[in-house]
This record gives C-alpha cells, sequence and structure tokens, in this order.
C-alpha cells in the first residue's frame, strides 16, 4: 500500500496559520520535506483549496515576476514546486466542491476513496493539508507519516494543527534535523 505523508509548517505551538488566515512566519511554501522523489500524487482538503490553486498558478505561469500575493519573487525551490505540482495529480477531499481550475485535479468524497487512493499501485502521495484533513485522516489511521517543520516562534493566536483530533496517539520518532534560522524538521511514523 502507498505511504500517505502529511507534511506541516508549524510554530512551536503548533499552529499553521494566524489570525489572518496566514502562517506569515514561513517564507516560502516550496516542499522542503524532501518528499518529491517519493511521491506521485498529493491530497489536500476543500479549505485550503482554492487558496493553493490561487496561490500556485501564478508561479507556474509567471515564475520570473513577483506574486501577486505577496509581492515577492518565488525562490528557485518554489519554481521547482510549481513545475512538480503542474505534472502531478491532485485529488482535492471534499463533500461539496465539485471544480478546480487545475486540469490534474480531481475530488475524493470521504475515507474509502483515500483508502481506495492508497491501494492503486504507485509511488506514495503527500498529504499537504489543511489542519482539518491532516487531523482527521490522521484520527482514521490513514497517514503512515508526519513530517513537520518547527519555526521558533510561538504563535499564541491562529489555527491549531491538532485543534480537531479526536484520538490520542503515540508517535515514532524517526528524524530530527536541524534546518537554517532556527527551524526544525521532525519526522514520525504513525502505526
Ligand atoms: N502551515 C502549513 O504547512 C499549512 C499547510 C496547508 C494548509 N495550511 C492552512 O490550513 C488552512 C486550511 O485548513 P482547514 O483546516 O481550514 O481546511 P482543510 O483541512 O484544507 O479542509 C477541510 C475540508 O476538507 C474536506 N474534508 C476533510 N476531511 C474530509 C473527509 N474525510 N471527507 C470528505 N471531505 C473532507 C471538507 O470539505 P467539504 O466541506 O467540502 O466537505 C472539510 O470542510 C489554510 O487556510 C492554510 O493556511 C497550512
Amino acid at each position: 500500500m502507498r505511504k500517505l505523508i502529511a507534511g506541516m509548517k508549524t510554530s512551536v505551538d503548533a499552529k499553521v496559520e494566524g489570525p489572518e488566515g496566514v502562517a506569515d512566519w514561513v517564507e516560502a511554501w516550496s516542499d522542503d520535506y524532501d518528499l518529491m522523489p517519493q511521491v506521485d500524487a498529493c491530497m489536500l482538503g476543500a479549505g485550503m483549496y482554492p487558496g493553493y490553486e490561487q496561490y500556485w498558478t501564478p508561479i507556474q505561469k509567471e515564475p520570473d515576476k513577483p506574486h501577486p500575493l505577496t509581492g515577492q519573487l518565488p525562490t528557485p525551490a518554489e519554481i521547482e514546486w510549481g513545475r512538480f505540482a503542474a505534472e502531478t495529480p491532485h485529488y482535492v477531499l471534499s463533500t461539496t466542491l465539485n471544480s478546480a481550475a487545475w486540469p490534474n485535479t480531481s475530488f475524493v468524497r470521504g475515507l474509502e476513496e483515500v483508502v481506495a487512493l492508497k491501494r492503486r499501485p504507485g509511488k506514495d502521495i503527500y498529504l499537504i493539508g489543511g489542519a482539518r484533513t491532516t487531523a482527521g485522516l490522521i484520527d482514521a489511521g490513514l497517514v503512515d507519516e508526519l513530517r513537520l517543520i518547527m519555526y521558533p516562534l510561538i504563535a499564541a493566536e491562529g489555527k491549531a494543527l491538532f485543534a480537531t483530533t479526536e484520538r490520542r496517539r503515540g508517535l515514532e520518532s524517526r528524524k530530527v534535523e536541524q534546518l537554517p534560522d532556527g527551524r526544525v524538521r521532525l519526522i514520525y511514523g504513525i502505526s
């Protein structure tokens, strides 16, 4: 069975976004979890999908221009992710969304379809977020690995990654790495 691997960038108090709805402490939304070589599909929740599409489309179409949302030039790693995302199937978990601008996006309607996707042959699947989807799929026992990049910040207000978690769960610590700027990358196995 393919593994479902969640990657999230959090503050030390496990917030995934601040009160304005963005994690303004995150400098770039590239794949800093080293997942690209091992995945050939992406999964994400309906809450974050519209913003995700809105963020990555300009990077794919005009990578050499400042991003219309941030005013910043995309980093080389973001341009690399934009290219990867353009050619990689995306699966959006939703009971309400029916259309997406990206041609490689389709919809997954519930946990049984997530299991079916994991059973299909292929490389692993990257669970991009958001918080409720990640917490729900961990509760359902469908996430095999959790990769966190923790920023040196107590964010206080904002959305917590595990706010909706219902089940206590032990994790297997697989790797701890120090990254630049005080960030720490943590890899946990979930069984
Ligand atoms: N810091 C980070 O690394 C990071 C990464 C990604 C996202 N984010 C943040 O996360 C925020 C979005 O997270 P969120 O918690 O609000 O929303 P979300 O997890 O993206 O989406 C929740 C929605 O996904 C659908 N869903 C989830 N589980 C489902 C299931 N088992 N079956 C069917 N549908 C299911 C439902 O959509 P329907 O209502 O359509 O059924 C649900 O309302 C974004 O604003 C972004 O800022 C942060």
